[in-house]
């Protein structure tokens, strides 16, 4: 067992031995610029579009619907303000929600600073967004809705295909942030009904710094960047050719081993539940839908134990994260848990424990030991 136990999934993941393999040529030898017309470039270009190909296939789409970036928080700028500024002169109203990422929220309050309307949705209390509530806030200025798949802290998986046939009805383009439930839950846009999707290669055992967005034939946007014309013009910029082959190869990984992996992680979970209700009766508090969940999060809140401290003290042993921040002895907490109406205390005691693909059943029980002697040193 590797110590200290590492159960923070949502915030990153290691990269796969098969992904670091098939990165490993593109690092050593394989240096071509992929514009290139000679063999070392031709060949950089064909490992781009292979991993296109394997990016497309996890989420259903055609391969040059893809667009490769540089993260998550990137494909979000790029549909979110591409589309505001493709479509501006149609109208300047777009809908989210309260529970986005920050990689969502701040965009949506840049264009707001700049002349766009921004409707914020709020949440119930399990963080699921009300389709009916999607249907009320549309105008006729609307041009974009923007709801995440499924939430980085609380696990919520989003009514998105429900949306997108709303959506679809009043003609209106609909993206949705799947950075967390790529390689989780299915993800297939056809199914889901979006016309922009964005996905990040180091949720999904691919390395840091590599994202992907899809967008639907046909839709039109407006660029970020100026430059050269690759990516099909919308992403200029010579191809991070060594991350992309190993977002395409942890697509393909996460798409073959995708029913084992989903058992996995909820079977991880689900037992760390069970264990700390066996030794913390009800002193643990869930917070959100299991019924509704990702399969790997878990938020829980320890009454009486202040989060920051319990994740600080189990640290040597367990690595988790907290839904709220502490700095100078102030406690804020997280706009999601907020939006979720959780009142203070237990916002304050909230911790998001994330299981993954590989996690083990000793990792499990030895957490669970860990956790629940910490709660009990911590308890006031
Ligand atoms: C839902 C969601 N969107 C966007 C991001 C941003 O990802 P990145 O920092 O890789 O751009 C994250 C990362 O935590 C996330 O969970």
């Amino acid at each position: 067992m590797k110590h200290p136990v590492y159960l923070d999934y949502n915030a990153t993941t290691p990269v796969d031995p098969e992904v670091a393999k098939e990165m490993l040529p593109y690092i050593e030898s394989f240096y071509g610029n992929p514009s290139s017309s000679y063999s070392l470039g031709r060949s950089n270009k064909e490992a781009v579009e292979k991993a296109r190909v394997q990016v497309a296939e996890l989420i259903n789409c055609q391969p040059q619907e893809i667009y490769f970036t540089s993260c998550a928080t990137e494909s979000n700028n790029l549909a979110i303000k591409g589309i505001a500024w493709a479509n501006s002169d149609k109208g300047r109203h777009i809908i989210t929600s309260a529970i986005e990422h920050p990689a969502v929220t701040e965009v949506c309050k840049f264009l707001g600073s700049q002349g766009f309307e921004i409707t914020n949705l709020l949440a119930d209390k399990y963080g699921w967004v009300n389709p009916k509530d999607v249907e009320s806030a549309i105008r006729k200025d609307t041009v974009l809705i923007t709801v995440m798949h499924a939430n980085n802290e609380v696990g919520t998986i989003q009514p998105i295909q429900e949306i997108g046939a709303i959506a679809r009805q009043n003609d209106i383009l609909f993206h949705t942030d799947a950075s967390q439930s790529v390689g989780k839950i299915e993800t297939d846009v056809n199914q889901l009904g979006v016309d922009l999707l964005t996905l990040a290669g180091h949720k999904l055992y691919a390395p840091k710094g590599i994202g992907a967005l899809y967008i639907r034939k046909g839709t039109q946007i407006e660029n970020l960047m100026q430059g050269a014309g690759q990516e099909n013009g919308i992403r200029p910029g010579t191809e991070n050719v060594i991350h992309i082959v190993g977002l395409g190869k942890a697509c393909e990984v996460a798409l073959r081993d995708f029913k084992q992996n989903q058992h996995n992680m909820q079977v991880s979970r689900d037992l760390l539940l069970d264990g700390l209700v066996s030794q913390l009766g009800n002193q643990v508090h869930v917070n959100g839908s299991m019924e509704n969940c990702l399969p790997n999060t878990l938020s829980v809140a320890f009454e009486n134990v202040s989060a920051y401290a319990l994740a600080s003290f189990i640290s040597s042993d367990v690595l988790i994260s907290t839904g709220s921040a502490c700095h100078s002895g102030e406690t804020t907490i997280s706009s999601v848990l907020q939006a979720m109406n959780l009142d203070f205390r237990t916002a304050a005691a909230t911790v998001r424990i994330s299981t993954g693909k590989k996690t083990k059943k000793e990792e499990i029980d030895f957490t669970v030991e860990v956790i629940t002697n910490a709660v009990k040193k911590l308890t006031i």
